[in-house]
């Protein structure tokens, strides 16, 4: 006897003359076929955009000796540009006054007022910077410290479209120039390291931050102390890593698999129910049933 490999088919054929279409089976045909494309077009998207994990770790993303770039874009709507300057000062012993590279100072306001913008480096060491009038040789009567914060920013920019959800810039925006006008302004600013990798493998070094914030009147012995604009930074020992990581195409074929194989199945199951149903009481009316 001849060895047919045709045993072997285990999707065997029905003659068509067999089979009888019907009218539920059409609906759970086409009703199926648009489930399968819906899912099929909502798993493609998901598949087409990538998603990004992140991870915390204990260490320190780049090397000690690293320092920290800030930039800062600050508006004081109150205060002449002549009279301002960046004091930086950290537990490394750094202490500079009235810091001026990089830094511009825009007159708004008609001039009554000033917006700086500044780039610097600081240390990885507690410390502060502070916008104030200590470096200028004339000091203005009533320096008045209200201001608007448009950004404080630490490392580098994390471009727009990475869809992160961190607190990079929670500056942006802050206002408080309705605030006393000789008050002086603490922001005590908790710096997170952060390490974000894209797809093509390059490593970008953003600061994430929170800050609490408190103004208050300061009083020395001779009368009252020059008010001052306070950012107070400490660096947290908790990096968070950031990955981009684009989904495998296997785990795509699987879940298409899944869908049209799945509803297939139940479809099936569902048309054969009501089929049988659809028998019983079609049978049931004749008094056939027994
Ligand atoms: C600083 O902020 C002002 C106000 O939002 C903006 O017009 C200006 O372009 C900013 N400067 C930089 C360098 O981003």
């Amino acid at each position: 006897m001849q060895f047919d490999i045709r045993r072997f088919d285990i999707y065997r054929k029905v003659p068509k003359d067999l089979t009888q279409p019907t009218l539920t089976g059409a609906c759970i045909s086409i009703s199926s076929i648009l489930f399968i494309l819906y899912l099929f077009l909502s798993e493609l998207s998901l598949f087409l955009t990538h998603e990004v994990i992140s991870e915390l770790t204990v260490e320190d993303p780049v090397r000690h000796t690293e320092k920290i770039p800030v930039f800062i874009n600050i508006t004081l709507p109150q205060l002449k540009c002549e009279y301002l300057g960046i004091d930086i000062q950290d537990d490394m012993g750094r202490h500079e006054v009235g810091f001026q590279d990089d830094t511009q100072k825009i007159e708004v306001n008609e001039g009554k007022g000033c917006r700086m913008e500044s780039h610097f480096v600081i240390n990885k060491v507690p410390g502060n910077f502070h916008v104030s009038t200590h470096s200028s040789r004339t000091q203005p009567d009533n320096p008045d410290m209200t201001h608007l914060i448009h950004k404080v920013r630490f490392g580098m920019d994390l471009q727009e479209g990475k869809e992160v959800k961190g607190s990079f810039n929670p500056l942006e925006d802050v206002d408080r120039s309705a605030g006393q006008a000789l008050a002086t302004h603490n922001y005590i600013v908790k710096i997170v390291p952060s390490v974000y990798e894209d797809k093509r493998g390059n490593v970008g070094y953003p600061y994430q931050y929170t800050y609490s914030y408190r103004e208050v009147m300061q009083y020395g012995h001779g009368g009252r102390v020059v008010p001052a604009i306070w950012f107070r930074y400490e660096l947290s020992p908790i990096t968070v890593r950031y990955i981009e990581k684009n989904k495998p195409f296997y785990t795509f074929l699987t879940t298409v698999c899944a869908i049209v194989g799945g509803t297939f199945t139940v479809a099936g199951i569902l048309d054969s129910c009501i089929f049988t149903a659809a028998e019983i009481f079609k049978k049931a009316e004749l008094g056939k049933l027994s």
